[in-house]
């Protein structure tokens, strides 16, 4: 009688349809009714409730289906039906590097000092003590809006503003981005992204900037990393270096990434040149100093083994979802 009555429920397709069929296997003068009036041991009543729950269960179901169904009818709206997905924003990968950064430097007491894109070139190349004949000064290496504006090509004129805004001890970082005419091609974009940082107080030496670098990547990359220092080259730092982070993907002992070398080239860094110093009106003979400029979007390929720069520019939500 049960599966009887299951499968008779099963297809109906009108609430009458169903209502006959509650009448007819639930009613008073149903079979399950008179069996359960004449029962008389335990077993055959609990076998007999059970059936009797199951078909209203089963009654109870048909009927919500159905009414669902004549709903759809009347409203074109299928509440059964599973809704539109929407889908989660999140922050660009250089967003979010770039606040991992900030809170990094804000823990060690920098504050965030935000310069202009568009900057004069007394900021970004003289007073930076870059000679006037410094090839980075060429149209061709850097975009001019006119004779005395361009386009930052780096992060660092911040420094020169922020050394004019305010005396020292100074503990800075500035982010955001730098421009210079290079072709697009994987490890080259004609906007990119920089962060600065300066330190400035009494006897600060080469080995504040080693000890930041080292807390910096750790932070960044993740376990410990180990910060090596090569000669180098820039007109605003003295001495000046380039410096590598021991490689976090292979943990040093060389992997394609780092080129089996166990290194990454990270940016370039130095003791804050007497001469900078002086130009912003700082006495040299108290106060010294260390900077350091590198590239978000390098760290961002780094950390992230991603093969193309281009891919952080062209804002495919297949990419950017990833991260
Ligand atoms: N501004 C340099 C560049 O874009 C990077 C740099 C080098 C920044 C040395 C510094 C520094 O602050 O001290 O290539």
């Amino acid at each position: 009688m049960r599966t009887e009555a299951l499968s008779a429920i099963e297809g109906t397709s009108t609430s009458e349809e169903l209502e006959e069929l509650r009448v007819r296997y639930l009613g008073r003068k149903s079979d399950l009714k008179q069996a359960l009036r004449a029962v008389r041991d335990r077993e055959s009543g609990m076998a007999l409730n059970a059936a009797r729950a199951a078909i209203e269960g089963a009654l109870e179901q048909r009927e919500q289906e159905l009414t669902a169904a004549a709903d759809v009818e009347d409203t074109g709206f299928d509440p059964t039906l599973p809704g539109a997905q929407l889908t989660r924003g999140r922050l660009h990968l250089i967003t979010q590097i770039r606040r991992e950064v900030e809170d990094v430097f804000l823990g060690l007491g920098y504050r965030v000092f935000d310069g202009p894109e568009v900057d004069t070139v007394e900021n970004n190349f003289t007073a930076l003590n870059t000679p006037e004949a410094h090839p980075s000064r060429a149209a061709s290496d850097t975009f001019y809006v006119s004779d005395d504006v361009v386009l930052r090509t780096h992060t660092s004129p911040s420094q020169i503003r922020a050394m004019l805004e305010q005396q020292p001890p100074v503990y800075l970082i500035a982010l955001g981005r730098a421009y210079r005419r290079d072709t697009p091609d994987a490890t080259h974009s004609p906007v990119f992204h920089q962060v600065e940082a300066l330190a400035i107080d009494r006897g600060i030496t080469l080995a504040d900037l080693r000890g930041t670098m080292e807390h910096f990547s750790s932070a960044i990359f993740g376990g410990t990393r180990e910060v090596r220092m090569r000669t180098s080259f820039f007109p605003f730092t003295e001495p000046s270096v380039e410096f590598d982070v021991s490689c976090a993907i292979c943990d040093g002992a060389g992997c394609p990434v780092c080129k089996h070398s166990g290194w990454i080239e990270m940016g370039g860094a130095g003791v804050v040149d007497p001469a900078v110093l002086s130009g912003v009106g700082y006495d040299p003979e108290v106060w010294s100093g260390f900077a350091f400029g590198l590239g978000l979007e390098r760290i961002a390929m780094l950390r992230h083994g991603l093969p193309d720069l281009r891919l952080l520019w062209e804002n495919d939500v297949r990419v950017l979802s990833q991260f």
